[in-house]
Formats: structure tokens, C-alpha cells, sequence
């Protein structure tokens, strides 16, 4: 069966690929599956609340769902999975909350690493993530290196990630091969861009979820968010397992992208 065509976003040079972009169909046959979906994982701090429990138990059973989150994206046929883990802001918070949540990234690497390469998740990191250390930036690195010939699934994971300094890091890099003739600066453009941000060579990020009510992008993913399609949801990240993602893609799929076309 041929699909129809689907739209070409502007700024992507390679526009044939994105058409594949929305139109893949899910194992039925169905609606069209993301290729890219990006999480901001909200709730943990207030369902540990409500709870009387630590904000730690929180992180806890929010590091849970990301492994139901996980396995739901490889199981629907997403190819990238991205998790705003950490971000720029994030340090504002208690030095023992940094803690709790370092320590914890460390011990779920750890758990997970076998996981990842039986599930054929390759990992891959945005943002700055050596502010953390020596020793949990070199176990992050050596998962990246160990998962690197994985295919099935990409999980992207954003630590210490704001899209502002992205943003200014590009300009950065940008102005200084500018200025060192490897390029003209008339010639920049949106691809030379995409080049630059921590994300480049991945897909197009098709849709945008935020858990625990919320309605901001609180500095994620900003450049790549232009014509994603955005889905805020009440349910806490700790609450969030397979059903609420397969219920987040099926909204997608009942969504007409039009990239600013009619
Ligand atoms: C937001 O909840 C969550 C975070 C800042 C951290 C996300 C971390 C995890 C899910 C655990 C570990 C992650 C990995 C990748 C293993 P919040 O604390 O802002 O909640 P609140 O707004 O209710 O206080």
C-alpha cells in the first residue's frame, strides 16, 4: 500500500524523510506512530506528597515509570524515546535532593544497563552532563559506548539540559568556525543550525508530553519543539505506565499536522 505524502515541515532539508516521519503505522495498521516523543517526567515531589512520603520515594517511583515508559515506546515502535531527566534549573534545588537524584541515575544505570542492551536500547545524552562528576559522567559515558551498536530503540536522556544554552552554545560554534573562515556567515541556516544542537541526527520531534498538569516547556527542547505536536496531562509522572502512553499516541494519531499548510 502507498501512503499519501505527508507535509513537509520547513527547515528540514531532507524533507522526503520527514514524510515518513508521521506516517508509519502502528502494529495494527492504525493511526501513524510517532517516530520521536519527548517526556518532561513531572509529578514526582507531589505524589510523594500525597502521600506523606520523602520526595525521594517520589523519584523513585518516577524511575519506575520510566522503565514502563520505556517499554511501552519499543513495544508502539517509537524510534526515540527523550527524557528531560535533569535539568539546568534543577540544580536550585536541596543539595540532598541533587543527591537523591544522582544517586539514583547511578544505581538505575547500573540496574538497567543489561536491560538496555537485551531491549536494544541505544542511550544517548543532551545537555551538560559532566556537572555531575567524574564518576557517574564516566558510567554515563561507558552506557552510551556499550550501547552504541543497539538499534531497536534510541533513549535519549536530557541531564543537566537547557535549550536556551543549547541555543547560545550553537551560536557559539557557529560564530567561531564564522570566524575562522571554515564558513560564511551568509550561508548559515536552519540546517546548519540543527547541526549544531545536541539532538542533531535525530528525527524530528513529533510529540511533546507533560505529565502533572503543568502547561509550560520549561526550557525543553525549544528548537526542536516548532511543530511538535504538544499533549499536557494531569496524570502524575509516577502514575504514568503503558495505558497512558498508548492513550498519549493514539491522541496523536487523531491529530492533522499541517506545518503551517492548510
Ligand atoms: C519532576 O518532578 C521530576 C524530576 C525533576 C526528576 C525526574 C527524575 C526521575 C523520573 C527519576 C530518575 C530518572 C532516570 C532517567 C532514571 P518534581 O520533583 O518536579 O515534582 P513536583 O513538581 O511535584 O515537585
Amino acid at each position: 500500500m502507498i501512503s499519501a505524502p505527508g507535509p513537509v515541515a520547513p527547515g528540514n532539508v531532507e524533507g522526503p524523510e520527514l514524510e515518513t516521519a508521521s506516517a508509519s503505522l502502528d502494529r495494527n495498521g492504525n493511526g501513524p506512530v510517532p517516530r520521536h516523543v519527548a517526556i518532561i517526567m513531572d509529578g514526582n515531589g507531589r505524589w510523594a506528597t500525597a502521600r506523606g512520603l520523602p520526595r525521594l520515594a517520589g523519584h523513585k517511583a518516577g524511575a519506575e515509570a520510566v522503565r514502563r515508559a520505556l517499554q511501552a515506546a519499543a513495544d508502539a515502535g517509537v524510534e526515540v524515546l527523550t527524557l528531560y531527566a535533569f535539568s539546568s534549573e534543577n540544580w536550585r534545588r536541596s543539595d540532598e535532593e541533587i543527591a537523591d537524584l544522582t544517586g539514583l541515575m547511578r544505581f538505575y544505570l547500573e540496574r538497567e544497563l543489561d536491560k538496555l542492551m537485551d531491549e536494544g536500547v541505544k542511550l544517548r545524552l543532551i545537555g551538560d552532563y559532566r556537572a555531575f562528576g567524574p564518576d557517574l559522567s564516566q558510567r554515563l559515558e561507558s552506557a552510551v559506548e556499550r550501547t552504541a551498536g543497539n538499534s531497536r530503540l534510541t533513549l535519549v536522556v536530557a541531564l543537566n539540559y537547557g535549550s536556551r544554552r543549547e541555543l547560545a552554545q550553537v551560536a557559539s560554534a557557529l560564530a567561531r568556525r564564522a570566524a575562522s573562515g571554515e564558513i560564511d556567515p551568509e550561508t548559515i541556516d536552519e540546517a546548519a543550525i540543527e547541526s549544531e544542537l545536541d539532538t542533531a541526527g535525530l528525527p524530528e520531534l513529533d510529540l511533546l508530553i507533560r505529565t502533572s498538569g503543568e502547561v509550560r516547556l520549561s526550557n525543553f527542547l525549544l528548537w526542536q519543539s516548532a511543530y511538535s505536536e504538544l499533549l499536557f496531562t494531569p496524570v502524575l509522572w509516577p502514575d504514568f505506565g503503558e495505558q497512558a502512553f498508548n492513550d498519549a499516541l493514539e491522541q496523536y494519531s487523531q491529530r492533522q499536522r499541517r506545518y503551517g499548510g492548510r
